[in-house]
């Protein structure tokens, strides 16, 4: 693994600045074709289909966008299946997406600063949301949806891609309500003699917020439903369950929507960390009868949670912390951003006992790391494994050019990188069929090669990170960095 040289005066960094913006560029070309070009095997136990979600349009007409963000949604379906794989991508049609590709020009504001063009005049009071399905795509019920999580999802076919329409989950969700992008499977749910159910919430803000809990059944229909009033604005996205508990962490935030209603910021640009204030913990019990509780820790913010489990009345949640809000400046350039100046994301452990009303954190790895993932079969439960998207480096914030495994029980780490030039998305572990122990599968993850500006899908062994990949892909152009996906058993090859 080559690093660039080490100079006295300059920081050494793993990665340099341009070859990571190269993956911030969008993607018009929607494609369709059996992958040929790979280095290694793909296992041929490995079948199913890889679901990815991200912005994939920085730009509308060469009219570039404020933030990844407000890109709009593009899902690529990677369809694995006796050691072959297919690529497919589609953009998510969204009504504003097809607005604007016919206009040739930005219409809606974006929540993390996109404007119209024409200056604030233009964009003061139009307070319209533009649903851009960017964030998530899950396959539940036999429904394909992606996800964005101030408004409704949007449903696909899943073996074209074609959007389908809004879905309000049968009649459930209004036109435009809310629905988290960011769903947790329980894989046995003990109000269900078993049976899995995902669980899901959505968050309406305001001077106090709604937490609204979603169970869903296995074939698609809401079965628990249950909203819970907290004080305060909550700027949730992500949330962890155990068997019984909902957990949300209540980021201190403050927000001043006067600059956003008179259009000179995105409704993301009005958001003010307070370090003084604490981070507010909200446990709600998935039973609906028992009460919800809200405890105190330090002041942090929390993009997005590994895991949780309970032991009696005590609940463990880890979780990605940074020590303040990385703040979206108006008038700032999205790719200029310093890396260094900026304080890393951090898995920290968080142990609330609910009957002493206590928290404690204790920091649990160090390296700058995001998009955490497990095997899904222990989700809410104890889990030994977590695995992350995380820095070259083990210190100091950078972008994600490695996928780190921490075996929580004996602290051991195994670091897979891609470090000089490439550049990591969310890893997904994916269990190997009839496999044993938590460890036994594939972790696969999409990396962008600065070098022949392409991406590659990467398959690793999950139980041993240090012999290299056993597979890596090469697509025929790069997919620009995306958020979040899933992986489903179920097969998805056009005309199969
Ligand atoms: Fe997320």
């Amino acid at each position: 693994m080559q690093l660039y040289e080490r100079a006295s005066t300059v920081p050494t960094h793993s990665y340099q600045r341009q070859d990571w913006q190269g993956g911030y560029e969008s993607l018009k070309t929607e494609y369709d074709y059996w992958i040929d070009d790979i280095e290694g095997q793909i296992p041929p136990e490995l079948q199913g289909t890889l679901f990815r979600n991200g912005p994939g349009l920085l730009d509308v007409n060469g009219n570039a966008i404020h933030h990844p963000f407000d890109g709009d949604g593009m899902i690529s379906a990677i369809a694995f299946h006796n050691g072959r794989a297919h690529f497919r991508n589609r953009f998510v049609r969204t009504a504003a997406f097809v607005e604007e590709q016919q206009a040739g020009k930005i219409l809606y504001r974006g929540v993390f600063g996109t404007q119209k063009p024409g200056g604030w005049l233009a964009n003061a009071f139009d307070l319209r949301l533009k649903n851009i399905a960017n964030t998530n795509v899950v396959y539940w019920g036999g429904k394909l949806l992606a996800l964005w999580e101030a408004a409704d999802p949007h449903r696909l076919d899943p073996a074209t891609l074609e959007t389908l329409g809004k879905d309000s989950l049968n009649g459930v969700l209004a036109d435009g309500e809310a629905f988290a992008a960011h769903p947790r499977i329980d894989p046995r749910c003990n109000q269900d003699d078993g049976a899995p159910c995902m669980v899901n919430f959505s968050i309406k803000p305001g001077l106090s917020s709604t937490i609204t809990i979603f169970e869903l059944d296995p074939a698609g229909n809401v079965i628990r439903q249950h909203a819970h009033n907290v004080p305060g604005f909550a700027f949730i996205h992500d949330f962890a369950i155990t068997e019984n508990y909902c957990i949300f962490f209540q980021n201190p935030i403050a927000f001043n929507p006067i600059p956003f209603v008179f259009g000179l910021r995105g409704a993301g640009e009005c958001i003010k960390f307070q370090p003084n204030q604490p981070t507010r913990i909200v446990v709600i019990p998935r039973h609906k009868s028992r009460q919800m509780q809200i405890l105190e820790t330090q002041s942090g913010f929390v993009f997005h949670h590994a895991n949780a489990f309970e032991q009696g009345e005590e609940i463990f949640i880890d979780s990605i912390c940074y020590e303040s809000f990385p703040e979206v400046e108006a008038g700032s350039d999205f790719k200029q951003v310093d890396f260094d100046a900026l304080q890393p994301g951090q898995m920290w452990r968080f142990h609330v006992n609910l009957q002493q009303q206590t928290v404690l954190r204790a920091l649990i790895e160090p390296r700058c790391c995001e998009f955490p993932t497990m095997h899904p079969e222990k989700v809410g439960r104890p889990c030994r494994y977590l695995y992350m998207g995380a820095a070259h480096a083990n210190t100091g914030n950078a972008p994600l050019q490695a996928i780190l495994k921490a075996d929580l029980e004996t602290g051991h780490r195994q670091l897979w990188s891609a470090a000089p030039r490439g550049f990591v998305s969310e890893p997904i572990f994916v269990e190997r069929p009839h496999g044993e122990g938590e460890d036994d599968g594939w972790i696969l993850a999409l990396v962008y090669d600065a070098t022949h500006h392409r991406s590659d899908v990467v398959i690793l062994d999950a139980r041993n990170f240090e012999q290299g990949a056993i597979a890596r892909l090469h697509l025929k152009h790069h997919i620009p960095y995306g958020l979040h996906g899933s992986f489903t058993p179920e097969l998805f090859i056009p005309a199969y």
